[in-house]
């Protein structure tokens, strides 16, 4: 309870690095003097740059202080050198920890040091801010859909009108999605429905059968990468930690069995057509217990539409 703000502000400063700091964590740190008074933050900023830790201690003094972290600090040498070292240097008395980070020993070389070390504060929270890093240390790519729907979950017209679904503000809150993935992920059959720019850095195609011609806006802009299947560990040989799926209601399907999250904007709209494309088409059933479950982790306003977010 004590260290929770603190922690939520550690959380706060991660989320800048969001979409620059893949394959690394995010991680913020907020640093206290002796007295408890707060007297310096920092945050990874991107990939290869100075870990949190490193950037808030780097021009302060702060003996027998606090430093408040979402990840347990490292201990070994890689880009940059161990933040363990840099915390015994300062002199610091007591860390504050989110979450472990399993493949480290960084809080038992602070308590040989003699430092008194407070783990799990958070740690629920630190978890889901870093849910890619997490899923990334089991060797695959963390994939995540994204949908606009109607009430009904219509995502387009029976011959494909689909513009807009959502108002301003939510289609601005899907960039800024996007923005936090490494890759984005679409179809041949909605790249020849919308012709649309998606832009982002990696884009990746799915085009079985060769139907684009390479002259659609989504080439104009960004590394773009065509491919004949779907193969998630392909994407993790390739350095993708984390994608976005933003494809029509076929592909979604056939991508859902792997999806560790689902963004659903919904807007206040009902088509009331049976034959209009629904978000996630794949499969006949005659059971309705024969549905996927979900868990609704967050639901959020933007403008008059809702964004809904799933786990399963
Ligand atoms: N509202 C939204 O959020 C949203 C987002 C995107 C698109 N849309 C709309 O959705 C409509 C398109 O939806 P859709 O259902 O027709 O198309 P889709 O789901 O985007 O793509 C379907 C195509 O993906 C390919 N595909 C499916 N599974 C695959 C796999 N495992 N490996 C490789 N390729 C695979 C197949 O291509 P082949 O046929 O070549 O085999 C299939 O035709 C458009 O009207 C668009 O406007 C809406």
């Amino acid at each position: 309870m004590q260290y929770d703000n603190l922690m939520k502000k550690c959380i706060e400063l991660a989320k800048q690095g969001q979409g620059q700091v893949s394959p690394n964590p995010l991680v913020g740190c907020v640093v206290l003097d002796a007295d408890g008074q707060e007297i310096s933050t920092g945050f990874h900023e991107k990939y290869g740059s100075n870990h949190a830790e490193r950037s808030a201690l780097l021009d302060i003094e702060a003996p027998g202080g606090t430093l408040v972290v979402n990840l347990e600090p490292c201990c070994h040498h890689g880009k940059t050198p161990p933040c363990t070292d840099l915390i015994i240097e300062k002199k610091i008395a007591r860390v504050v920890v989110g979450m472990p980070d399993r493949k480290n020993g960084g809080a038992h070389k602070l308590r040989e040091a003699g430092i008194e070390v407070i783990e799990g504060v958070l740690e629920q929270e630190c978890r889901q801010l870093n849910e890619i890093f997490i899923k990334n240390q089991s060797g695959k790519t963390f994939i995540a859909i994204k949908t606009a729907t109607t009430i009904d979950g219509k995502i387009a017209t029976a011959n494909g009108s689909s513009k807009w679904i959502t108002g301003k503000a939510a289609r601005e809150h899907g960039r800024k999605i996007r923005a936090r993935y490494d890759a984005i992920l679409t179809s041949s059959a909605t790249v020849l429905a919308d012709d649309p720019q998606m832009l982002h850095k990696t884009k990746i195609i799915l085009d079985r059968n060769s139907k684009l011609t390479g002259q659609e806006q989504i080439f104009k802009q960004g590394e773009v990468h065509v491919f004949k299947e779907f193969e998630p560990e392909k994407l993790f040989e390739m350095g993708i930690m984390s994608v976005l799926v933003e494809a029509g209601g076929r592909l979604s399907g056939e991508i859902l069995p792997f999806a560790d999250r689902i963004y659903h904007f919904m807007a206040p709209k009902i088509t009331g057509d049976n034959s209009a494309k629904s978000c996630f088409d794949f499969r006949k059933i005659t059971d309705i217990n024969e549905s996927l479950n979900f868990k609704i982790e967050s639901v959020e306003h933007f403008g008059s539409d809702l964004l809904l977010t799933y786990t399963l």
